[in-house]
């Protein structure tokens, strides 16, 4: 009898290697290997000569015409934001997120609203009793939506309990790391069950013209756990963000074969479930009667979306001899570095004796890059314990040479800032101004500095 073969596969990038390691080669993560039965694959040019077996494919010309299928409303439009319009027939999306952050909230409420619109919905919970989820649905006021519900954990059955009627339009299967594959040996949760089971729930989607939202956990360093490979596998990837403690959840789709990455969905969680923010610029901003040092307005681009949010420095001076601390919340904090770095030696400020602190206001996690000039003007405006007006904004990129650089997208940026209220904003040279808001060029840090000082001397 052969030998069983094994290989060993990495659970935190799929990579697969022939030995047992601690350390996986790839990604350098320790104690990820696992051992699994090797599927024994002949190369197919070795079992077959290719003059037999296979079908003779029909290649097509590019451009044939297109049937697009049409997409459906998820009765979220934030939601179908994020989908890039609307949920496509046969596709296969993956939602990831934090634990408690709400996804299963998030679909359940999908979910019942597609069935109300009179679409075909299966709920197929594999972490919650039919019981909890039936609960849930009553707290949700969506105790009487159609949905089909299943708590199950085997793909085999599921596929044939969905085979056996009309396929849904929407399935939703929470989460995949649940899921098991009888194809496949090894516990659920395993990068070779997730693929496995994905790949079968996936191929019987495309079959069908189902559409499937996969819920993914997400591992402490921010990926879906059973991992990248999924993401590959997938037609649109969406992640589920927000600060526990905030109400607000954002939407990102990283993702999208069928449109646009980088677009956002905002929601915030209420006692009756997630609400749809309209409006996400009301959200992030804070209303106060006077400017306080070291609060700058900066509108974020998310996708085609301008998005105002208010970034808040703080700086605490230290007795000499002690390390001052940098935090940072909502933004990146070598960046923040960076920026320190800039303002001392491009415009003398330093900052090396100050603890400093940055905060993103409402819980949004900005990656924007033109937030630097925003960022900038906040540790200024904090460092020298002078405001910068409540009806100004900042946006721009800053280059290590202390430049300010132009942006994407300014007009759209100053729209929106126009349209709620703000009058001056401090921008890179060359970008005009829009209706009522007048433009501050700003051609470096050290203008930066300067002007704050003019602006409100101490
Ligand atoms: P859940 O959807 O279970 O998160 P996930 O599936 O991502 O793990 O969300 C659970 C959290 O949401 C829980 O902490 C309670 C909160 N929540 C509300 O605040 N309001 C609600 O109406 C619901 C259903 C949940
Ligand atoms: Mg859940």
């Amino acid at each position: 009898m052969a030998k069983p073969q094994f290989r060993y596969v990495c659970q935190a990038c799929g990579s697969v290697q022939p030995k047992w390691m601690g350390q996986c080669p790839d990604c350098g993560e320790w104690n990820t290997l696992q051992q699994e039965a090797a599927a024994a694959v002949t190369p197919f040019a070795q079992k077959h000569s290719l003059k037999a077996g296979g079908r003779v494919l029909e290649l097509q010309p590019l451009d044939a015409v297109i049937e697009l299928p049409k997409r459906i409303a998820t009765g979220f439009g934030e939601l179908d934001r994020a989908l890039g319009g609307g949920l496509v027939p046969g596709s296969a999306v993956l939602i990831g997120g934090d634990p408690g952050i709400g996804k299963s909230t998030l679909l359940l409420q999908a979910a019942g609203r597609m069935a109300r619109a009179g679409h075909g919905v299966a709920y197929v919970s594999g972490e919650e009793a039919a019981d909890q989820v039936r609960l849930r649905a009553r707290r949700l006021g969506l105790a009487d939506a159609p949905v089909m519900l299943a708590a199950a954990t085997s793909v085999r059955d599921i596929l044939t309990t969905l085979s056996a009627g009309t396929p849904p339009a929407l399935v939703v299967i929470d989460s995949i790391q649940t899921m098991h594959s009888d194809q496949l040996e090894g516990a659920p949760g395993t990068v070779s069950q997730v693929r496995a089971a994905s790949l079968e729930l996936i191929s019987w989607a495309k079959l069908t013209g189902s559409a499937v939202i996969l819920v993914g956990h997400v591992t402490k360093d921010g990926q879906i756990a059973g991992p990248r490979v999924l993401e590959h596998m997938v037609d649109a990837v969406l992640y589920f963000e927000g600060e526990g403690r905030h109400q607000y959840r954002v939407l990102r789709a990283v993702k999208n074969r069928f449109g646009g990455t980088d677009e956002i969905g905002v929601f915030a969680m209420e006692a009756d479930g997630l609400a749809e923010v309209l409006n996400p610029s009301s959200l992030f901003l804070t209303q106060r009667e006077n400017a306080v040092p070291g609060a700058v307005v900066f509108p974020a681009l998310e996708g085609t979306r301008p998005v105002l949010v208010e970034l808040q420095a703080l700086t605490v001076r230290l007795p000499s001899g002690a390390t001052p601390r940098r935090a940072v919340v909502g933004w990146d904090g070598s960046r923040l570095a960076m920026l320190l770095a800039v303002l001392e030696a491009r415009a003398g400020l330093g900052f090396g004796s100050s603890e400093v602190y940055l905060n993103v206001a409402g819980g949004l996690r900005v990656v924007d890059p033109a937030a630097d000039l925003a960022v900038a003007a906040a540790l200024v405006s904090a460092l020298l314990d002078s405001p910068v007006p409540q009806d100004c904004l900042a946006f721009g990129e800053i280059a290590l040479s202390g430049e300010v650089r132009p942006t994407t997208h300014a007009a759209l940026r100053l729209k929106e800032a126009e349209k709620l209220g703000f009058r001056q904003a401090l921008a890179p040279p060359a970008t005009k101004g829009v209706g009522k808001l007048q433009v501050s060029p700003v051609a470096s840090v050290a203008a930066l500095v300067d002007r704050i000082k003019r602006s409100h001397p101490v």
